[in-house]
């Protein structure tokens, strides 16, 4: 059975042994003693969002769970990237697991500089573009809605750095694949899809947002039909290799998004409530290929293309 896929050939190739990786935020660095399981059975690692100076974060509540899914405003806490590449990088070297590095600027300038301050590192196999936090006061989200400034932004990492670049796009957008074609044309090798859809909680008896900052991102079981259109969606639209990101908790789950589009697949918040999510994930995807008489896993990614062209119009 052949799970490998490759994300990005044109550059610096990334090739995974296997299509599940972690979402960033959800998984840390990957270098907890604690981890439920080897890290280094995944296809790859993307890190917290790491930026251009440590950050503490958003005030206190920042994460309030939602029926079938969370809320979180956890505003970008991360020791800055200076620490990722002195503390963090020489230790995944020593692996065989592909660790991507997640980038948030607050200027299109800083995303720059975040590659090229990532360029040659050794340990760290690509970046991972955040264009689609909802949580950043300055940069994120507000990249990665509008066509023009997704494709800056591509533009000054791709300038910068040598490693493939992922850019990872925001739900809250009137049309994903607008912004998809943007950034590709402006050089990325591959897009995940999707960031947190922007949410709030209200508590009744303080009468207040539940989360300090007020609005967060919603993620969980709540957004994977969401995400699944707009793999869908993506797919139809770029030549390129699609992540696909939200609400996947098990194998069937990962093989939706393939079908719909995606050459891999990052469990987030799943990993909350079950540690070996991930793993679980994978697990589940090997039963399903066997199951299934699958022996390339390339077999099943856009298939649910063949039947229902993306172009046809949405239904009310
Ligand atoms: C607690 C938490 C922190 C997150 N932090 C980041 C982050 O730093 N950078 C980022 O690009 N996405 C971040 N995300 C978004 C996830 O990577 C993912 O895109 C989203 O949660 C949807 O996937 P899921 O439903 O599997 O969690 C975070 C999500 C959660 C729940």
């Amino acid at each position: 059975m052949n799970l490998q896929v490759e994300l990005a050939s044109r550059k610096g190739s990334l090739i995974l042994a296997n299509p599940v990786m972690t979402a960033s935020g959800t998984f840390s660095f990957g270098l907890e003693e604690g981890h439920a399981f080897n890290v280094q059975e995944l296809g790859a690692i993307v890190t917290k969002t790491v930026t251009l100076r440590p950050r503490s974060g958003s005030p206190q509540p920042r994460t309030a769970e939602t029926p079938a899914g969370m809320l979180n405003a956890i505003g970008l806490q991360n020791p800055g990237v200076d620490a990722v590449v002195r503390k963090m990088a020489p230790r995944w070297s020593r692996w065989r697991t592909p660790v991507i590095v997640s980038i948030l600027g607050a200027t299109v300038e800083e995303y720059g500089e975040l590659a090229a301050r990532l360029e040659g590192v050794e340990g760290v196999a690509a970046v991972e573009v955040n264009i689609s936090s909802p949580n950043a006061r300055r940069g994120g989200m507000e990249f990665g809605q509008e066509p023009d400034t997704a494709a800056a932004v591509t533009q000054a990492v791709v300038r910068n750095i040598t490693l493939p670049v992922i850019v990872k796009l925001t739900p809250n957008v009137t049309d994903i694949a607008d912004v998809a074609r943007a950034v590709v044309e402006s050089g990325a090798d591959a897009l995940c899809v999707i960031n947190t859809l922007q949410a709030m909680a209200i508590d009744a008896r303080s009468r207040r947002p539940a989360i300090a900052s007020g609005f967060a991102g919603l993620s969980g079981p709540a957004i994977k039909p969401v995400a699944l259109r707009m793999v869908y969606q993506v797919a139809a639209a770029v030549d390129a290799p699609i992540i696909g990101c939200g609400g996947i908790a098990t194998g069937l789950d990962a093989v939706e998004f393939l079908l719909a589009g995606a050459t891999a697949v990052q469990v987030g918040t799943a990993t909350f409530a079950n540690p070996r999510a991930p793993l679980d994930v994978l697990d589940g995807l090997r039963r399903f290929l066997d199951e299934e008489g699958v022996a390339d896993i390339g077999e099943l990614i856009g298939a649910a293309h063949e039947r229902r062209p993306a172009e046809s119009p949405a239904t009310s």
